[in-house]
């Protein structure tokens, strides 16, 4: 039977309490999930505090990727995932022996061995086959210390990898994936928002499409993005990601107002927000289930962790 969300809240804190566990939550999860989150926020923060928490239980509401990547980094706690069905469309689009015959292709075609620079939406598998990590906050950062002459490999996303050539100067050899929500963004919605609104500045990630990414004043990771709003003396904002993200913003700043950019919306198929449907898998219910029944716990093998640490670590060191 459903408990009212209230008694929900209330049963996850001091169930999380009872059995030392830490919760921690994405920005484009669902606004009740923020709310009952120890911590929040991007790939890298997640990733960073997951090392730094003295806890015996780390439940991540966001997606498989971030559970994965916290057991790599955490390997003696219990990692729990409210819904093992959250995946992410950006990881499913690279598969490790796909990957594999990439790099042993492009391997064949120089003798240049190539660098093989991972967005942190990927599997574990993907991950031991990486030389470095990246997330949209360090991605630049780290590209940048690579050296000049590199042959580099970057996947899966082709709008990042895109972007970060165009603000690096390098010519990295990209995989064609991409997310289902950051790709959809309309165009023409977001020309008619900004003629509609002048002078108002456009935040969006970088795993929009160049066109809209042209269009946008400030490009960044969720963190940046929610940042930027913090400092700006701006009022007003076009928001062209995950609209989980506005909680936290309209949170941070509650005078300021957030427009979102709408999705293209194909053949009366559509939404009039763009959600992240793995994100919004984290309930309530689901989050007291997984800590009261301690499962799904989020596993990795052994030999796949052994390998993925090291490109993970590698990031962690060349962002600081
Ligand atoms: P951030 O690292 O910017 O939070 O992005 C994660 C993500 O999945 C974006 O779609
Ligand atoms: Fe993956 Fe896109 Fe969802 Fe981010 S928004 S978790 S990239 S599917």
């Amino acid at each position: 039977m459903d408990l009212e969300k209230k008694e929900y809240i209330n049963k996850i804190k001091s169930l999380a309490r009872e059995k030392n566990a830490v919760i921690f939550a994405h920005y484009y999860t669902r606004p009740e999930i923020q709310e009952i989150a120890d911590f929040i926020g991007d790939s890298l923060a997640l990733a960073q505090q997951a090392t730094r928490v003295q806890a015996d239980i780390l439940v991540m509401c966001g997606v498989h990727f971030m559970g994965e990547t916290m057991k790599i980094l955490c390997p003696d706690k219990k990692v729990l995932i409210p819904d093992m069905n959250a995946g992410c469309s950006l990881a499913d689009s690279c598969k490790a022996e796909d990957l594999q015959q990439f790099i042993n292709h492009q391997s064949a075609t120089s003798n240049d061995k190539p660098i093989v620079v991972s967005y942190v939406n990927t599997t574990a598998e993907v991950k031991a086959l990486t030389d470095v990590v990246v997330t949209s906050s360090n991605a630049r950062k780290i590209v940048d210390q690579l050296p000049k002459d590199a042959k580099i490999i970057f996947g899966p996303d082709h709008n990042l990898g895109s972007y970060i050539n165009s603000v690096t100067g390098r010519n990295m050899i990209l995989w064609n994936g991409a997310c289902h929500v950051h790709s959809r963004f309309s165009l023409e919605a977001l020309l008619q928002l900004k003629a509609q609104n002048p002078g108002v500045e456009v935040l969006a990630h970088p795993e929009c499409k160049a066109p809209i990414l042209a269009q946008s004043d400030v490009i960044g990771s969720t963190k940046a993005l929610l940042d930027h709003t913090v400092k700006s003396p701006a009022k007003r904002f076009i928001i062209a990601t995950e609209s989980g993200i506005l909680f936290e913003m309209k949170r941070a700043c509650p005078d300021k107002e957030f427009i979102p950019v709408p999705p293209e919306v194909t053949e009366g198929i559509g939404c009039s927000c763009n959600e992240c449907e793995y994100m919004r898998m984290n309930t309530l219910e689901k989050v007291y289930n997984c800590l009261l029944r301690e499962t799904p716990e989020i596993r990795v093998p052994k030999e796949t962790a052994s390998k993925a640490i090291s490109s993970i670590s590698k990031m962690l060191e060349m962002s600081k």
